[in-house]
Parts: C-alpha cells; structure tokens; sequence
C-alpha cells in the first residue's frame, strides 16, 4: 500500500525541523574532527521554516509543501558551498547499468531489487516531494534524463536544487572531448546550464589525472561549481596532487557504512579538507535485519535503516540512501532528531571486518577499469593501496 505523500512530507518536515539548537550543542562536545563541528556550526542557527512551492507542472500534484534548500542541515565545502548533509540517491532508479557493481561483485540483482520497474521520473519526483533536494546522479546511472524531466515537472527553482553529477570510466578514458561532450548531455538531460558539483566516478588508471585536469577547465567555463573525485584510495589521491592539478577536490564520495568504516583512509581525507560523501550508507538495504542495528533501533524505536543513517550523519559524514518507496524516503530523512551515544557509535564503528576491507580491496581493483579497453584485466590497477 502507498502511504499518502501528504503524510510522508509532514514526517520529513518534522524530523529537520526538531533539529534543535541543545541538540547541536551536544553534538558538537561529542563530535571529532572539524567538519563534523563545522556541520553543526553551520548548522545550529538554520531556519526550519516550511515553504510552498510553486508548481508549474501538470505531471504532478504540487500541492504539498515541501522543503526549503536552506532548511537543511549542510557541510561546508572547501570553498564555504553548503553541501547538503542528505540527499537522494539515483543509482537503479528505474534502470540498471549492464555492469551494475552487484553484477560485477558476482551478486546478482533482481528488479524488485532495483526499482527497475518504477519510472525514474516518478521516483525523483516523489523524491523531490518528500523534500530532498541534493540529487545524486552519474553518467553511468542511465537516467539523467529522467531525473530532469522531474526536476522540470516539479517546478522547483534550480537555486533551490544541489545537483551533482559523475563522469564513468569509458568517457574517462576517452579524454577531455569526451568528457566536454558528456557534462554537456548530462546538462541537457537535467535541464541545467551548470551542475553543483561534477566527479571523476573511478580514478581510472593512466587516465584519471588528465581526467581530472579537464573538470578543472569545465569548472573555470562556469558549467561546474565544484569539482571531486569518487572512489579515490589515498594513492589514487596522491597521483592527482603529484600530476599538477591546480583545484583540490570539494569531495571524495565512497562507500561508508558501520560494515565498511575505513577509518584510516576518511581520516586521511578530512586532513587534506576533502569532505566525505558516503555511498550505500544503507549497505545496499543488506543488514537491516542485523542484531546490533535492530537493537539500538529498538532502544531510540527507530529502524535500522535510521540507524545507519543516523551514524553517517553523527559521523559528518554527507548522506545519501535510495530507496525507491515514498514511505522509505521519508523513513530514510528522518535521521535529525534523535542521538546515538558514544558507546552506540563506538559499537557500530566496530562491525567492520578483515573480511570486508578484503572485499572492498578486490572490487576496488576489478571496478578502475570496468568498461574500459582494459575491463578484465590489472593492467595499471595499484595493488597496494590504503585500504583500512
Ligand atoms: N560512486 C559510486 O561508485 C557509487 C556506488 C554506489 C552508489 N552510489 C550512490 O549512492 C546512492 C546510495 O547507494 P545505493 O543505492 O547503492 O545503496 P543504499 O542507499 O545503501 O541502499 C539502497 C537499497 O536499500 C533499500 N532500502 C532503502 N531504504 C530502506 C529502508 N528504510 N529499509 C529497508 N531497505 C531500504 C533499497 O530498496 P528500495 O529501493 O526497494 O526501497 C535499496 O535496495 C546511490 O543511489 C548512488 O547515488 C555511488
């Protein structure tokens, strides 16, 4: 059954706004390193005012109200840009890549896994409804289009939009026409003239730093506001800064979860002020029925899934679930308004295994050159990177 989407957006509405200024407090005395404090810092005087939008749109009812861009708790960026602590993801929403990372893994992905049978267009629209308005797109997710066709129905202004996008490994390797030619169709697929945020999905190998150096030059053009890099080792990293580039990474977006807390490595990154985007911050909805979670869920009546959401975000880590239901939506924002304790976020930091970190070190490695000339092969992939 469909939960009334009226309901859905009072409950995300309520959770933002009962972020309150005690409860920023305490997070800050509790919280360690700078961008966690600055979050809050950033954060602790925000608004929750509730704005109506405009509709413009026949495709959809925009009747309801939703979120203001600027009622939402932000992490800063190196250039002060407030980045959305939340934000929708749009990887399998109403289509799956032939080479999905679960495929590649060796998994297998049904569609009701994937919501590859709901239309992207309604999914980002309910989204949008509900009140994210951080868009996580890529290239690779083959449904840019899609995403901006609801952007349009939605009638929502792109000042109040955070839209970022990736460039995937075959245009990366292709060099820096390709890459022009591909921000200019994600910009017409999304109905933009700039992207907040544009990312170098996996630092291919001999290719990336180029890559990199031509997000650099769209960035001056002005069709990108910040630029960063996703899946980057602290090797891969270290290459860039060695090739010459002149903009440091805004972000690095990874997978960051209580099962995958590569401590070492997100240290790293905060040093270098790179801010962290965590992906499958849900771990692919595959623990939700995991002991630890259902009982600290328990203890603060919440799900697992704000849990793991809850973690991500005490962490300052930026957040971003997908979920194809409009009630999860909701469910998966409703992640301001309680508190884990230190014992609880010490617990949670403690399920990762060797086990895991192994697992993630052979996807690392088979993932650089996925979809390249070189898919299959170790031709130029670093055996030894950081990998805790
Ligand atoms: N840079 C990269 O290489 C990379 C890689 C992967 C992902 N990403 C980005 O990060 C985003 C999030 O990662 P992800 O989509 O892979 O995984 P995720 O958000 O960790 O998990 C998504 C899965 O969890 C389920 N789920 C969502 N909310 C739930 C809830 N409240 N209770 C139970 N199950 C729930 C979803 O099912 P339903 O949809 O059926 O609800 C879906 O199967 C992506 O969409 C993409 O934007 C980036």
């Amino acid at each position: 059954m469909k939960v009334p989407l009226k309901a859905v957006q009072i409950l995300f509405a309520s959770a933002v706004s009962s972020s309150s200024s005690t409860f920023a407090a305490t997070f800050v005395a509790r919280s360690a390193g700078a961008i966690a404090s600055a979050f809050i810092a950033n954060n602790s005087s925000k608004s929750s005012t509730i704005r109506k939008t405009t509709s413009s749109s026949s495709s959809y009812p925009r009747q309801g109200h939703t979120m203001a861009l600027a009622s939402f708790p932000t992490i800063p960026l190196r250039d002060g840009t407030p980045h959305p602590a939340i934000g929708f993801g749009t990887y399998k929403v109403g289509f799956v890549p032939a080479s999905s990372s679960s495929l590649v893994a060796g998994g297998n992905s049904a569609p009701s896994d994937v919501g590859s049978q709901v239309s992207a267009c309604d999914c980002i629209g309910d989204a949008l409804e509900v009140g994210y308005r951080f868009i996580e797109c890529a290239e690779f997710y083959g449904n840019e289009a899609e995403v901006g066709r609801a952007i349009k129905a939605s009638g929502i202004s792109r000042d109040e939009l955070f839209l970022c996008s990736k460039v995937w490994t075959t245009t990366i390797e292709k060099g820096e026409d390709a890459i022009r030619a591909q921000l200019d169709k994600t910009l017409a697929d999304l109905g933009t003239d700039y992207v907040d945020l544009y990312l170098i999905h996996w630092p291919v190998p001999g290719k990336h730093v180029e890559a990199y150096k031509t997000l650099e030059k769209l960035q001056r053009d002005g069709k990108v506001r910040n630029i960063g890099v996703s899946n980057y080792a602290v090797e891969d990293y270290m290459e860039l800064l060695e090739g010459g580039i002149t903009t440091m990474p805004a972000v690095n977006q990874i997978e960051i979860n209580p099962f995958l807390y590569r401590k070492n490595t997100i240290d790293y990154f905060r040093k270098e002020g790179v801010v962290l985007q965590s992906y499958r911050s849900l771990r692919d909805g595959k623990a939700m029925d995991h002991p630890v979670l259902v009982r600290i869920g328990a203890t603060h009546s919440r799900s697992p899934a704000q849990i793991l959401g809850r973690w991500c975000i005490q962490h300052g880590f930026v957040y971003v679930p997908k979920s194809v239901k409009v009630e999860r939506m909701a469910e998966n924002a409703r992640v301001f308004d309680f508190e884990l304790s230190e014992e609880e976020m010490e617990e949670l930091d403690g399920l990762t295994t060797a086990e895991a970190l192994d697992t993630f070190k052979s996807l690392y490695q088979k993932c650089v050159n996925r979809d390249t000339t070189k898919d299959g092969t170790m031709e130029g992939v670093k055996m030894n990177i950081t990998v805790d």
